[in-house]
């Protein structure tokens, strides 16, 4: 039997737009193991009623996609998924799953595929890399395609970096969140997101939370997603007041995400107050940066 721990992600972080992702401290885990004669898959946690359980389940899909390459035929197949994260919230439940179908079949496969390859894999079938590469390889990853191949640099997220995410009930799904988005932009705003993604690559390497607040303004996608959350533009502002260094929306969201250094409490607090003055019920948490990426917990033959 084969578990594999897959982190949350928050992607986009302003600025980079399918671009930049980070890893977090909270997991959904896959079990996998070749029993029984045909597929099977049962799923526990966060919205496990909404999950399909044939074989359009993500996580088999991921894992049909190794056997398939590999030319590895599992008997019988049995899938668990645990979840944790909240589902279409913007905190890369899908590409979690991705990730843990993709890992788990390759253990189970032999570990033919490399990490390159199964990275590659997984943004194929996201669409694009920004949540894929550091459910996978954890920390924050600057990630490129060039010519359908992945290129990537993982960096270490400062240590003093902190966050709170204040999640929204209801779901967003990445597509609908996609289909509000122009098809062009400007060149000043694409100048503007150019080089604030460049400003809080260098900030976050120099773990300066100063240039923070610049660096992860967006001007591509955000303000025209903020039509979907109801008080965004309020507890953004209401976030920073608070003492937040930089607010986003978390990937196509509906969750908000503020990067601190002290005050997670207060910020956390002052977030939730500020959505429900909107109408809108929150959760909120506090979540440290993952360093760490998917790991095989338990791999039993
Ligand atoms: N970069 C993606 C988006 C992340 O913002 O649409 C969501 O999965």
């Amino acid at each position: 039997m084969v578990r594999v721990q897959v982190p949350a992600t928050t992607a986009n972080m302003g600025p980079g737009f399918d671009t930049l992702g980070m890893a977090l401290k909270l997991y959904n885990i896959v079990e996998m193991e070749e029993a029984g004669l045909n597929l099977y898959i049962d799923v526990e946690g966060d919205g496990a009623e909404r999950i399909p359980r044939g074989r359009s389940n993500i996580v088999y899909v991921a894992a049909a996609r190794v056997f398939q390459i590999t030319g590895y035929e599992p008997r019988g197949l049995r899938i668990k998924i645990t979840n944790n994260i909240p589902l279409a919230r913007g905190l890369g439940s899908s590409a979690s799953a991705i990730i843990g179908g993709l890992v788990a079949a390759n253990i189970l496969s032999g570990n033919k595929l490399t990490e390159n390859e199964l990275l590659n894999l997984a943004a194929n079938i996201e669409g694009h890399p920004d949540n894929v590469a550091p459910a996978l390889l954890g920390g924050i990853v600057v990630t490129v395609k060039d010519d359908d191949e992945i290129q990537f640099v993982k960096i270490e997220p400062p240590a003093k970096l902190r966050c709170v995410v204040a999640i929204p009930d209801f779901p967003l799904q990445t597509k609908a969140a996609r289909e509000v988005l122009p098809q062009a932009v400007t060149i000043s705003d694409a100048v503007f997101n150019i080089s604030r993604t460049a400003l809080l690559v260098a900030a976050l390497m120099k773990q300066d939370f100063n240039l923070l607040t610049v660096a992860m303004d967006d001007k591509i996608h955000q303000p025209y997603r903020s039509n979907l959350v109801p008080g965004m533009k309020k507890v953004f502002a209401a976030a920073r007041l608070a003492g937040a260094r930089g607010v986003a929306l978390s990937g196509a969201g509906p969750t908000l995400i503020a990067f601190c250094d002290e005050n997670t409490g207060f910020i956390a607090k002052v977030m939730k107050e500020t959505f429900s003055q909107s109408g809108l019920q929150v959760k909120v948490l506090e979540l440290e940066p993952n360093p760490v990426g998917a790991v095989a917990l338990e791999v039993m033959k």
